[in-house]
C-alpha cells in the first residue's frame, strides 16, 4: 500500500458540500476581492489567535513582507532570524532591502535559540523573526526578553492553532508577538484552495498601516500615503477557509494522535530520533519530522516502497547561494546544518488511517531491520 505525504482529496471529501456551498455564495454575490467573506475570516482568525486585529493578504510570504514594511524595516537594517525555515522568512527580509542575520537553532525543537538571537543583536537590529517550525511555537516570550525592545514578527505559517503556555496561560500562535503571520498555502494545516495569508496584531496603529499597505498604501482609493502592494485576499479563498476553520481543532487533535501513534510504535528504533515537543507547547504537527541515521538511504527506501516523505529543509538559508554575499560559511550555524543532514518528515495528515500509519511504521522498521 502506498501512503502519500499528504492527501488533500481525502480531506476535501469530508467537507465538500460545505465548501462548495460557501464558494457558490461568493460566486452568486460576485464580490471577489476583500468584502464580507474576507472580513468574516479576519474576525474568525482574530478570535482563534486571541488578537485584536487580523488582516487578510495574498499569501504567507506577503504577510511577512507587509509586517516588515509596517515596522519600517528597510535599507541598512538587520533582522535576526533562523536559517532552518522555509525560504520566505529570509527572502522577504532581503526584499525590503534589509539584511538577514542568521542565528543557530535549538537541536531539540529546531526553533531559534533566544540566547543566540540576543548575541547577534547590533545597533542595526530592527526586528526578530522567530519561526514556529513544523507546528510548534518558538519560545516567543524568551525571544522577547532576550531582545527586549525589538519588535517580534512570529512566522506562524506552519502553526495556526498551536499554543504555548506562557506564565501559566495558554497563548496562541501569533498572539504574543508584535505581529504574527499565517500562510494558507494548500498543504498547510489550514490550507485554502489556492494561495492566501493573514497577519495578526494587538496594535491598532500597525493594523491600520497593514490594511493600507496591502492595497497600494492608500487608505482612500486613488490617494496614496505610501507605496504599498497589491496583496489582497481573494473572497473565494476566504470562504473556503471559513468553511474549513470549524474543523481545525479536530484536525489538529488527529495530527497529535497520529504523532503519538508513531511515537509509541517507533520508540525502540534507536536509529531514529523522534520529534520532541517542548513541555510548554501544544504542537499542531504540521510536520512529523524525525532525525534519522543514514537519512538519505532511508528516504530512498521509503520512496521505493511508495511512502511519502520529504526533507524540510535540505540546505539552511545561511548557505543558500543567493545569500553568499552575507559571508556565512559552513559551520556558522552547526545545529541548523546538522538538522539539514538528518531530518526526514513522514505522513502526519489527519485523515491517515491506522493501516496507513502501520504501513509507514513497518517500512521504517524494515529499513533498520527492527
Ligand atoms: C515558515 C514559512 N514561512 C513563510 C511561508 C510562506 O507562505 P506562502 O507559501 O503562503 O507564501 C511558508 C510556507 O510556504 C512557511 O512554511
Amino acid at each position: 500500500m502506498s501512503v502519500p505525504l499528504l492527501d488533500l482529496r481525502a480531506q476535501h471529501a469530508t467537507i465538500r458540500d460545505d465548501v462548495v456551498a460557501a464558494v457558490m455564495r461568493v460566486v452568486d454575490s460576485q464580490q471577489f476581492i476583500l468584502g464580507e467573506a474576507v472580513e468574516r475570516l479576519e474576525r474568525e482568525v482574530a478570535a482563534l489567535s486571541r488578537t485584536r486585529f487580523a488582516i487578510g493578504c495574498a499569501n504567507g510570504t506577503d504577510a511577512l513582507l507587509l509586517a516588515l514594511r509596517a515596522l519600517d524595516v528597510g535599507r541598512g537594517d538587520e533582522v535576526i532570524t533562523t536559517p532552518f525555515t522555509f525560504f520566505a522568512t529570509a527572502g522577504t527580509i532581503h526584499n525590503v532591502g534589509a539584511t538577514p542575520v542568521f542565528v543557530d537553532i535549538d537541536p531539540v525543537t529546531f526553533n531559534i535559540l533566544p540566547a543566540a538571537a540576543a548575541a547577534a543583536r547590533t545597533a542595526k537590529s530592527k526586528a526578530v523573526i522567530p519561526v514556529d517550525l513544523f507546528g510548534q511555537m518558538a519560545p516567543i516570550e524568551q525571544v522577547r526578553v532576550a531582545l527586549r525592545g525589538l519588535p517580534t514578527i512570529e512566522d506562524a505559517a506552519q502553526s495556526i492553532g498551536a499554543r504555548r503556555s506562557i506564565d501559566g496561560e495558554w497563548r496562541m500562535a501569533g498572539e504574543a508577538a508584535t505581529i504574527g503571520t499565517f500562510s494558507f498555502f494548500p498543504s498547510k494545516n489550514l490550507g485554502g484552495y489556492g494561495d492566501g495569508g493573514m497577519i495578526v496584531t494587538q496594535d491598532e496603529g500597525l493594523a491600520t498601516r497593514l490594511k493600507r499597505l496591502r492595497v497600494h498604501g492608500g487608505a482612500k482609493q486613488y490617494f496614496h500615503d505610501e507605496v504599498g502592494y497589491n496583496s489582497r485576499l481573494d473572497a473565494l479563498q476566504a470562504a473556503v477557509l471559513s468553511a474549513k476553520l470549524p474543523h481545525l481543532a479536530g484536525w489538529s487533535a488527529r495530527r497529535r494522535e497520529n504523532a503519538a501513534y508513531y511515537d509509541r510504535a517507533l520508540a525502540d528504533v534507536s536509529d531514529i530520533r523522534l520529534p520532541v515537543v517542548d513541555g510548554a507547547n501544544e504542537s499542531i504537527f504540521n510536520q512529523y519530522t524525525m532525525r534519522a541515521e543514514r537519512r538519505d538511504a532511508l528516504q530512498a527506501f521509503l520512496k521505493q516502497k511508495g511512502i511519502g516523505q520529504a526533507i524540510y529543509y535540505p540546505l539552511p538559508l545561511h548557505l543558500q547561494p543567493c545569500f553568499a554575499y552575507l559571508g556565512y560559511k559552513e559551520g556558522s550555524c552547526p545545529e541548523a546544518e546538522r538538522a539539514a543532514r538528518e531530518v526526514l518528515s513522514i505522513p502526519i495528515y489527519p485523515e491517515l488511517t491506522h493501516a496507513q500509519l502501520d504501513e509507514v511504521i513497518g517500512a521504517i522498521r524494515a529499513f533498520y531491520g527492527r
